[in-house]
């Protein structure tokens, strides 16, 4: 039987870590660190998704700017209040929630953040500096997978690593971080041969591809470490017309063969919602010259 990597303890470890920094700087400082979140439109899981986030900022001692745009904006007014936040002196982090609203293009907005701002790790920029092995922003997702692999095995040192997914959210950015712990990196998508044969060898399974329990048990190699970035809505087994969330692993079947696995809910979900505030502080120091404090 696995063992249950438990994000959400985790994460409250993490923002427990925040939040005393975030003491010691206002000790130390004066200031706060502020993180603002933009918001075009109506998609309700993004305004969810939003207050959460605002909601954890505040609880770790942090300030938050919510910044909420009707679903017209126009792209030269984003990039505009974009480049206001840019040039804030106040604000150390800046998130765009994705998606945008279809006639908005992504790549045009996060062109204008600033890197020393991206807490989503998602700029050119901060891309370049992850594949470069910079100082820089990190994604907060395939962070906190990483946090979640050390946890089951401290030194990951020399494993092959299958990341299954390619986006720019979270396959890439991941396939590098676990490069930089030395472990063997393959990259896995759709269109892979023999997916199942190379799911496998690995001895570190990311499950990044957005289908729901695509990954089965006799996928994972015994005492693999797998980690689901998977969150999937399906029809739940016993009350009709409910649903229930899932992961891109079949959690019941890998149970039996792994040697940790993260379940979802509650595995790295909660990891990139801390990982946000840990950027946010980082972003913070960085910019403002202060010393980092040392975190997981
Ligand atoms: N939409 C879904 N996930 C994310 C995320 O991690 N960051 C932002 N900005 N938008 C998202």
């Amino acid at each position: 039987m696995a063992q249950v990597l438990d994000g959400a303890a985790i994460a409250a470890e993490l923002r427990g870590e925040v939040a005393r920094a975030v003491a010691d700087l206002k000790a130390r400082h004066g200031q706060t660190p502020c993180l603002a979140a933009v918001l075009v439109g109506d998609d309700p899981a993004s305004h969810v998704y939003v207050a959460a986030k605002v909601r954890d900022t505040e609880e770790t001692g942090m300030r938050s700017l919510e910044i909420r745009l009707p679903a017209d904006t126009s792209e030269a007014d984003l990039i505009a209040r974009v480049q206001a936040l840019n040039a804030d002196n106040d604000v150390d982090g800046i998130l765009v929630q994705l998606p945008l609203p279809a006639h908005l293009d992504q790549n045009n907005v996060l062109a204008v953040l600033s890197p020393e701002k991206d807490v989503d790790g998602l700029t050119e920029v901060s891309a370049g500096r992850l594949a470069l092995g910079k100082p820089g922003l990190r994604p907060c997702t395939p962070e906190g997978c990483v946090i979640l692999a050390r946890r089951a095995q401290a030194d990951l040192s020399g494993a092959n690593c299958l990341v299954l997914g390619r986006s720019i959210l979270v396959g890439k950015p991941a396939a590098f971080l676990f490069l930089a712990e030395n472990c063997t990196v393959t990259i896995a998508h759709s269109k892979t041969r023999d997916l199942p044969a190379r799911c496998r060898e690995a001895d570190i399974l990311v499950a990044a591809i957005g289908r729901a329990e695509m990954v089965r048990g006799d996928w994972i190699k015994p005492g693999a470490i797998v980690i689901d970035v998977g969150i999937n809505r399906v029809p739940s087994l016993k009350t009709p017309g409910k649903t229930r969330l899932v992961g891109d692993v079949n959690y019941e079947e890998a149970l039996e063969v792994a040697g940790a696995i993260t379940p979802v809910p509650g595995g790295v979900g909660p990891m990139t919602r801390a990982g946000l505030l840990r950027n946010t502080l980082r972003a913070a120091c960085a910019r403002r010259g202060w010393e980092a404090p040392g975190m997981i």
